[in-house]
């Protein structure tokens, strides 16, 4: 028979899937569907591996068992798709199959149907090679059908479908409503550019694809909702990293009445819940809280890693009038002296701190220059990087015993500006704990989670000269900085929060302003004209003058949860469609360009180089 003859399927439905038949089944008839996995021809006894979502069956094709079903198995290849109809029989477990769940059994082929076949694969996506599959990423991405076949993929497109179904769960049981918001709105301030949507029907007019649906979740609590959440696709023209995606997926949660500590409470139920269901871990409530201050000043990050510790320290006391030009001048200018404790950095030559120096320090941190001291291990005398004559052994070893350094560790110290200093050691000390393998990404923990608490209200933009929100510009000042709007407005602190888990940010909200005094004095600080607030957001001014109930919320970053929870090391791996790194989809190629026609209808004419890009 040739394998491009057109084959009717007449096995009927498939009995079984390849991922369940066990010893119970041994003896009885089944149809198997599914895809050829691979296939070892020993010399005319065929073993094909059919994979499906569910499992992979061994099948046999055996020539003294049915010589004319062994005939067309030997036309099989890779990614073929076939119905089986055998019998199934007790399997000598070969000890490289052990660990599979249908290892006990395999399949005497009766009769084969080939439904279709492949043409030679551009990757593998075989169950047995292709978890370190070695293809790049763009050819996967073209061929993302064929990628999704992969274990690794598949695995992580079932855990996320296991988070949606764990959320839902949750927020049903506690009283929480599932609501869907508009994709085709206006301009939300997140801080990103917009993606817009030119109109046909309004000439010149655009709606803006939701960055996320802030201002309709608020709105939905002056509309009495009460709680609500959604799973819901934000879109953002940022520039991507391997944790930002242009279109990513929220678990946005809002609620009337609510104090923070009530959002602390239902975020962590939720996250628990998807522990429970998807890991089957119960995760320790409630989690720490650490204020931004506390946490800029001893991880140096707002989002701090807690899977380790080398916690920073600041030396600007201990090196005050030490002589030191670097370190006198940035403590007089105000600025910081930073150190940490490195362990096992002691004994470490000369060469490798230089590099350390000009490869992270300078070159990728940015800073002026690595100062340490070394503790060798064997106890002898501390080595310093500044010679005693321009940094007196007195100050060195006052630093060592406040650092609280021993014998075999490093203190590795950086001065500049606060608070980029701090930052600058935090990702000193995020370098160093993956460069001596201090973290490591496991699927399995350990899981590190932190509220990142008391924000500031406002961040200063030096491009812009003015004031930005540092969340949004929804987000309600603490009670007792109030006040402080109109005077000083950059200590004003904020009633937001983040959840960060293993040092990435997967979650933000904040207490809102629920009256249109307050939003306007906000308004004002951020330099907002009045004219231009009631252009952007007069919808929400206006609501808030109808019996806006206080509220808040919190957003979750859903693609991040999936992506720790699988330990994957891209977002790209757990979106099944996603955008590379110059935010195109190789697979359907967009962005693309359109018929003429279809710009005139928008009203929209191309400029030149727009047209020569395209
Ligand atoms: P925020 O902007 O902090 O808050 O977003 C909430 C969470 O969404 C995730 N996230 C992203 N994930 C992937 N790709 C991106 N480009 C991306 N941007 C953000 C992060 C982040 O913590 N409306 C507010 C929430 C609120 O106040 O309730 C908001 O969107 O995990």
């Amino acid at each position: 028979m040739s394998v491009s003859q057109f084959q009717i399927d007449s096995h009927g439905r498939r009995t079984h899937t390849s991922g369940e038949l066990r010893a119970d089944h041994v003896s009885q008839h089944v149809v198997l569907k599914g895809w050829v996995d691979c296939r070892r021809d020993l010399g005319g006894l065929i073993f094909v591996d059919l994979r499906d979502r569910y499992g992979i069956t061994q099948i046999v094709f055996n020539p003294e068992h049915n010589a004319e079903t062994a005939k067309i198995a030997e036309a099989l290849r890779f990614e073929f798709v076939i119905s089986v109809k055998g019998t199934v029989r007790e399997r000598e477990v070969a000890a490289k199959h052990a660990n599979m769940p249908t290892a006990a059994i395999e399949v005497m082929a009766d009769d084969l149907i080939i439904l279709n076949t492949s043409e030679p694969l551009p990757f593998m996506v075989s169950a047995q090679e292709s978890r370190e599959t070695k293809a790049s990423e763009d050819l996967r991405l073209k061929y993302r059908y064929l990628d999704l076949r992969r274990q690794e993929l598949k695995h992580n497109v079932l855990l996320r479908h296991r988070v949606y179904q764990a959320v839902r769960r949750f927020y049903d049981a506690e009283d929480f409503v599932e609501v869907e918001t508009p994709v085709l709105m206006k301009s939300t301030p997140e801080g990103a550019r917009d993606y817009l949507v030119p109109s046909r029907v309004h000439a010149g007019k655009f709606f803006a694809l939701p960055q996320s649906p802030q201002t309709y979740k608020q709105i939905l609590m002056v509309a009495g909702m009460d709680r609500y959440f959604q799973i819901v696709k934000c879109f953002r023209d940022e520039d991507l990293r391997a944790d930002r995606q242009p279109e990513f997926t929220q678990i946005d949660v809002e609620m009337t009445f609510a104090t923070e500590d009530m959002i602390y409470d239902t975020a962590e139920g939720m996250l628990a819940q998807i522990w429970k269901d998807v890991k089957g871990a119960e995760l320790e409530l409630p989690f720490p809280r650490m204020s931004y201050d506390q946490a800029i000043c001893t991880y140096g990050s707002d989002k701090p890693d807690l899977r380790f510790g080398m916690e920073l320290h600041d030396l600007s006391r201990t090196f005050k009038g030490c002589r030191f030009r670097l370190f006198d001048s940035v403590i007089e200018d105000g600025g910081a002296v930073v150190a940490i404790v490195v362990p096992g950095m002691g004994d470490t030559g000369r060469g490798k701190m230089d590099k350390l120096d000009k490869n992270i320090v300078r070159q990728k941190l940015g800073a002026r220059g690595l100062i340490h001291f070394r503790l060798p291990s064997d106890g002898s005398e501390t080595v310093s990087s500044v010679k005693s004559e321009v940094l007196p052994a007195e100050f060195v070893n006052a630093a060592v015993t406040a650092t609280g350094a021993s014998a075999g560790d490093a203190v590795l110290v950086l001065a500049g500006a606060a608070p980029k200093v701090f930052e600058q050691v935090g990702d000193l000390r995020l370098h160093l704990g993956r460069d001596l393998g201090l973290i490591s990404d496991s699927p399995d923990g350990p899981w590190k989670f932190l509220w990142v608490t008391d924000f500031p209200l406002l961040e200063w933009d030096e491009d812009s000269g003015r004031f930005h929100a540092m969340h949004h510009p929804f987000t309600s000042p603490r009670a007792e900085d109030m006040g402080k709007l109109g005077d000083d407005p950059g200590s004003v602190r904020a009633q937001a929060y983040d959840i960060v888990l293993n040092g990435s940010e997967i979650g933000g909200g904040s207490i809102r302003i629920h009256r249109p005094d307050v939003q306007q004095q906000m308004f004002d600080a951020l330099g907002i004209e009045e004219e231009e607030a009631q252009a952007r957001f007069g919808f929400l001014l206006d609501a808030f003058r109808f019996g806006a109930p206080p509220h808040g919320g919190i957003a979750f970053g859903l693609d991040r949860i999936v992506m720790l929870l699988t330990g994957a090391s891209s977002l790209r791996d757990v979106i099944v469609f996603p955008k590379t790194q110059s935010a195109q989809e190789p697979m359907v190629q967009s962005p693309d360009v359109v018929d003429e026609h279809q710009l005139t209808e928008l009203h929209i004419q191309l400029l030149d180089e727009s047209q020569d890009d395209a």
